[in-house]
């Protein structure tokens, strides 16, 4: 039985920081866990030109605390007012790597978002010509489609279209969490990925709703059945390439969260190896972590995965029960709960 694992240390591909305030903890809880990390655009207003990644990127690093490092990389929001000449721009910006495309009003700052995905064909066209990735919100949210179906008819009506229009464009599907959503990443070609969170890969939709609903497991896309989970679990640990490490991990206070009208997002950035470390020792995968976590991501991307290490062992610890954010609050996934996996400081 394995009690502590050394793997090169890993890369968020897609995490929340937010800004100002939030960034001392966001930042360095990051740091703690992660060598490079996906930064999403998704502020107001939204990160959409390359001097306001590059100076984001900057409040970034002043946030990293002394004893840590972090390679943060910018995604830039896909809006209406990018330009052909911005993608090629963006190719040739070191820190930049690709562009969000968040369907307008699917999640939290989204307003900003893309109401039809065939106004940005040219756009696509650069981004193949220049080989800058394209990560995608994959979720259908007009009025008449079913929250659970949101992920599925969005591959469905779009993503088919958009890799046989540009069969060489690199697509990534952030956050997974359908069956159908796995399938198609196994049957398409090296330049399709998907990130995958830990918390959809602890919880379904049981753990949102049940006899009682549960806020801080309300994400978007929401968890689905325990088969889709199960697929999930599957993909993360099967040492396929095309799966990599994202947790999504969003910063909400508690007051947005356990209130009539709550926000979707889970916090995960204190304990996100653990939790993922956890998951594979379960499947007796801990084997697959080290590829999933630290190096298919940076090899999809065409960077360097880390060369420095870090120990994760097979001890206890208690999950926070509350995390301090200046002078708000934000209740980590799996408050209170504890997990068998921690990282060796
Ligand atoms: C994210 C956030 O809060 O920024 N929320 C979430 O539920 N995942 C946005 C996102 O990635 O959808
Ligand atoms: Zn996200």
């Amino acid at each position: 039985m394995t009690n502590i694992i050394t793997i090169k240390k890993p890369t968020d591909c897609h995490i929340h920081l937010r800004d100002d305030a939030y960034l001392k903890r966001t930042v360095a809880d990051a740091a703690a866990q992660f060598n490079t990390i996906v930064v999403m655009p998704n502020l107001t207003p939204p990160i959409a030109a390359i001097e306001d990644a590059l100076s984001y990127r900057q409040r970034i690093l002043n946030a990293v605390p002394a004893t840590d490092k972090l390679n943060p990389l910018l995604n830039l929001y896909l809006h209406k007012g990018t330009t052909a000449t911005l993608v090629k721009d963006v190719a040739n910006t070191p820190y930049i790597l690709g562009f969000k495309l968040y369907p307008r009003g699917a999640t939290t700052n989204s307003d900003a978002g893309i109401d039809d995905i065939s106004q940005f064909y040219n756009i696509f066209a650069a981004m193949e010509k220049h080989n800058v990735p394209l990560m995608i919100h994959a979720e259908d949210n007009s009025p008449t489609t079913d929250i659970f179906d949101r992920e599925c008819f969005f591959i469905d009506k779009h993503i088919t279209k958009l890799h046989k229009a540009f069969p060489e464009l690199k697509i990534t599907l952030e956050h997974i969490t359908t069956k159908e959503a796995v399938e198609f990443i196994n049957e398409s070609p090296a330049n399709l990925a998907a990130t995958i969170t830990a918390h959809h890969l602890w919880i379904n939709r049981n753990d949102v709703i049940n006899t009682k609903i549960k806020p801080h497991n309300f994400c978007l896309p929401i968890a689905k059945r325990k088969e889709h989970q199960q697929a999930l679990i599957d993909a993360a640990t099967s040492g396929n390439s095309k799966f990599f490490l994202g947790t999504d991990s969003a910063p909400h206070t508690q007051e947005d969260k356990e209130t009539a009208c709550g926000c979707a997002g889970i916090y995960t950035a204190k304990n996100a190896i653990e939790l993922y470390a956890e998951i594979f020792d379960n499947k007796g995968a801990l084997s697959q972590l080290e590829g999933f976590a630290s190096i298919n991501g940076p090899h999809f991307y065409n960077f360097s995965p880390a060369n420095d290490t870090i120990e994760i062992t097979k001890r206890q610890q208690k999950i926070e029960d509350k995390l301090e954010f200046g002078a708000s609050i934000v209740v980590p996934f799996k408050s209170n709960e504890q997990i068998n996996w921690s990282l060796a400081s």
